[in-house]
């Protein structure tokens, strides 16, 4: 029996991945840490919430005692730690909230993991999951490899940077035994609609205008959420010990594009006039220090840990509209109380420019 940290299960990626650890794994005991900020949500993990195997515990990585004594309490053989602050608009509103969670919440884990496994740090494993934005932005050519020096330019991705360095420096440093991946942009269920793809379903759905930044000729590298979570299996069972592994999904599309191919599939399965959701495409002010370009090349990990992605985007993108559409009260939950307030400040405005 093993026991497991995962930090922030109850986000958008890291229910997905406590919910493969938690059904894949019954001889595993899963904690998960979440503070149930804005992005947390319980609802995410409403089928599994009663597994056996399961327990949750409310708490904030920034706390040292709390995070401590949790160590003590459970003894656990692994971290996986995906909790974090993690919209890039919010960072440019508020750089500090990152600063706190991404990069001194990783430091005080990252502490806490190696005071508890100090008598023996053999069979344990620190994994953090960090992102391609810390590699900076590309331009129409190339792609990022673990190799690829860092060059992050936004509040979000200097924290996320700062918070590799950290597991580097302990590993190298106290010999904490870390694996890191960092991985291209997620979609699916749960994402919380401020991202561009749960946003602009949102919007179609309710004949909004569906906001697109400066031109929409920025490129994402795009991967289901439920792949990033079986590459997260794969690293943290197989990886070595102070590696660094891309996740992607050689997928790379324009934000136009991407909200136009979603205008079809909104059309044809709300019965809708084909074309009419294009109508609500409404171009708005740039974000500032708008990255240009992502893209991962993930061969390492598909040289060395066999993993690959399981689904297409055209295929994902329908199966992420069927669970939008099928999921109304989620979204209704979600969109209630402070989300309106964020959206007026973070779109009304803009939408004026
Ligand atoms: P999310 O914002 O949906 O979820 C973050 C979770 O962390 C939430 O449940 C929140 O309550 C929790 N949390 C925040 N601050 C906390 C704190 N101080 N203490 C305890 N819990 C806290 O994020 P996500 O999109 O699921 O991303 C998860 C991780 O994956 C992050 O580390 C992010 O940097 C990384 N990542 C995300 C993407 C992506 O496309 N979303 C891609 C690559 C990497
Ligand atoms: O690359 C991995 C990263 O992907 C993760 O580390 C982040 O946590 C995650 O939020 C995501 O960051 P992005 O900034 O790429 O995602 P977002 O969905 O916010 O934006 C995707 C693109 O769409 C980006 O070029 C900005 C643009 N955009 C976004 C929003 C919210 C719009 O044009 N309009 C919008 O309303």
């Amino acid at each position: 029996m093993k026991t497991l940290l995962i930090t922030g299960g109850a986000g958008f990626i890291g229910s997905h991945v406590v919910r493969l650890f938690v059904t894949n794994y019954p001889d595993y005991s899963i904690v998960n840490l979440d503070a149930l900020t804005y992005a947390g949500n319980l609802e995410n993990l409403g089928d599994i919430a009663g597994a056996p195997n399961y327990t949750f515990v409310k708490g904030d990585i920034t706390d040292q005692d709390f995070v401590t004594n949790l160590f003590q309490n459970y003894n656990f053989d692994g971290v996986i730690h995906l909790a974090a602050e993690s919209h890039v608009d919010r960072s440019i509103t508020d750089p500090f909230a990152f600063i706190r969670t991404n990069v001194f919440g990783t430091a005080n884990l990252l502490n806490a993991a190696r005071l508890a496994w100090k008598d023996k740090m053999d069979g344990k494993r620190f994994y953090h999951v960090s992102t391609d934005e810390v590699y900076g932005s590309l331009g129409e050519t190339g792609f990022f490899t673990e190799e690829t020096p860092y060059d992050p330019r936004s509040p979000y991705s200097a924290s996320k940077a700062s918070s590799d360095h950290f597991v580097r420096a302990y590993h190298h440093t106290y010999g904490l035994p870390v694996v890191l991946s960092n991985c291209s942009n997620n979609y699916g269920a749960n994402h919380f609609p401020e991202k561009l793809i749960p946003l602009a379903i949102h919007n179609i759905k309710n004949n909004k205008p569906i906001p697109v930044y400066g031109k929409g000729e920025n490129v994402r590298d795009w991967l289901w959420v439920n792949d990033h979570a079986r590459a997260i299996d794969v690293i943290f069972h197989m990886g070595l010990n102070g590696e660094t592994y891309n996740i992607g999904g050689h997928n790379e599309w324009t934000n136009i594009a991407l909200i136009k191919k979603l205008c079809e599939i909104m059309d044809r399965k709300l019965g809708r006039e084909p074309g009419s959701s294009a109508g609500l495409i409404t171009y708005v002010k740039d974000r500032a220090g708008h990255d240009l370009r992502y893209a991962i090349d993930s061969s390492k990990l598909q040289r060395e840990l066999g993993w690959v992605p399981s689904l297409q985007f055209e295929e994902g993108l329908e199966k992420t509209v069927d669970w939008y559409l099928s999921n109304q009260q989620w979204l209704d939950n979600v969109t209630s109380g402070n989300y309106q307030e964020y959206y007026q400040k973070q779109y009304v405005q803009r939408e004026k420019n």
